[in-house]
């Protein structure tokens, strides 16, 4: 396989091409960076005009989760790196380019298709190395919901093991929403919509994502890096916003760190990941990891050296990283409001009049009413007052339909 230590001229035979498997907000910052970097860009999503489609060299719709069109679609564009985005893909048909030694998938095939299904994340983590989870059962059906419920205790977490932004989650307080739960969680997987997991509640002071980035060093061993831990709002399981630093207790930083290592040491390859975890007082719970960029992670647009998707392009390419913070910062989400196609944003040049902030907007072709269409960001002298800023820069930012010419 051809080495990316040396990087090409796009759209010449010397190029280094990166693969984006997902083509969402994220992979767009991804791809914006890799562009800088002269790397020629193949972005794929489900359908057009995604936000990553309008920033790459060529851009292709496909179902993802079609291991023969997704292999297909490897084997004529000839990536020397595949980048997935999201999580809804193939990952076996990656595991299996990835073995017969076609592709590399970032940071490892290994990863995808372990972080896709809370099953395989969750036993790892618990099981084999041993970190601190919730308490949590597995279910196929609602009479195993019912005894792994009463297991478990409540107030608890019913989850489908293949679903993500919190689709098909429910906390449950007693047996009574146990029925509920269930078709809710069926209705909201992916796939393989009848297996659930059961977590046992944890009542956080607040939660984290602990960034942590494997790139590689001056003696060219692989070194781990730590971005500062990023505090984040969830509601019904989707970020609403997120800050940088995140104050912590040193005992609950060492140990979050702590986890975070041993779990991506564990995953391997290159790349950023994203750890998310629970903290109280000293304790400190692993939740799940993305290895890729995170949600949360938007604030580091404003918050870093080098913001998560740098970190991400340049580790995955073998090239050193700087994780440093250089100002407390925080981020909004800007949410569609309405269910529609080409909408417009009214309001940006108030919002940019609030001191320290910036706006990114996505330029999803449809909008529905909680789909996230953009972002604002603050930086200020604490994170109480970005997070005041960019709340307001974020209201100002209002969705409008534009009726047809
Ligand atoms: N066991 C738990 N105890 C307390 N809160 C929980 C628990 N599990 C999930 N949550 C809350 O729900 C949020 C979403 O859960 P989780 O990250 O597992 O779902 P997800 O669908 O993968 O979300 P995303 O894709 O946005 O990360 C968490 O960030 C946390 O706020
Ligand atoms: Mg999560």
């Amino acid at each position: 396989m051809k080495s990316t230590a040396t990087l090409g001229t796009p759209l010449s035979p010397s190029a280094t091409k990166v693969m984006l498997l997902g083509s969402g907000e994220l992979g767009k910052e991804v791809i914006i960076s890799l562009q800088r970097l002269g790397i020629e860009v193949i972005a794929v999503d489900r359908y057009a005009n995604a936000p990553g489609h309008q920033v790459a060299h060529r851009s292709y719709v496909i179902d993802m989760t079609d291991g023969t069109a997704l292999a297909a679609l490897i084997e004529e564009e000839q990536p020397d790196l595949v980048v997935p985005e999201i999580e809804a893909i193939a990952t076996p048909t990656l595991v299996e380019l990835e073995n017969a030694g076609k592709v590399r998938v970032i940071p490892t095939a290994r990863a995808t298709w372990l972080t896709m299904n809370r099953e395989g994340i969750r036993r790892l983590a618990a099981e084999t190395l041993g970190l601190a989870t919730s308490p949590y059962r597995f279910a196929d059906s609602l009479e195993e919901l019912r005894t792994a419920c009463s297991e478990i205790g409540f107030p608890c977490v019913v989850k489908p093991v293949m679903s993500s932004s919190g689709k098909g989650q429910s906390k449950l307080d007693s047996a009574t929403d146990i029925a509920t739960a269930w078709d809710y969680a069926a209705a909201g997987g992916r796939v393989n919509a009848g297996r659930v997991i059961v977590e046992g509640f944890i009542d956080f002071d607040y939660e984290i994502t602990q960034l942590t980035v494997r790139a590689i060093g001056k003696d060219g061993a692989i070194e781990t890096h730590f971005c500062e831990p990023i505090g984040h709002v969830q509601v019904q399981g989707d970020y609403v916003e997120s800050w940088q630093p995140q104050a912590m207790h040193p005992t609950a930083l060492t140990r979050a760190r702590d986890i975070a290592k041993k779990i991506t040491d564990n995953l391997g390859g290159l790349g950023l990941f994203g750890v998310e975890l629970f903290v109280k007082n000293e304790m400190v719970w692993f939740s799940e990891v993305s290895p890729r960029p995170h949600d949360t992670g938007m604030v580091t647009m404003a918050s870093q050296a080098q913001n998560e998707f740098e970190l991400h392009a340049k580790a995955i390419l073998g090239l050193p990283v700087d994780t440093s913070l250089l100002s407390p910062a925080a981020s909004a989400v800007i949410y569609g409001q309405h269910d529609a196609k080409g909408i417009a944003f009214k309001g940006v040049a108030e919002a940019l009049q609030v001191p320290g902030t910036d706006i990114r907007l996505f330029g999803k072709p449809e909008s529905f009413v909680r789909r996230r269409m953009g972002v604002a960001l603050a930086k200020a002298v604490d994170t109480d007052t970005a997070r005041i800023l960019a709340k307001a820069a974020a209201a100002k930012v209002t969705p409008v339909i534009i009726e047809a010419k």
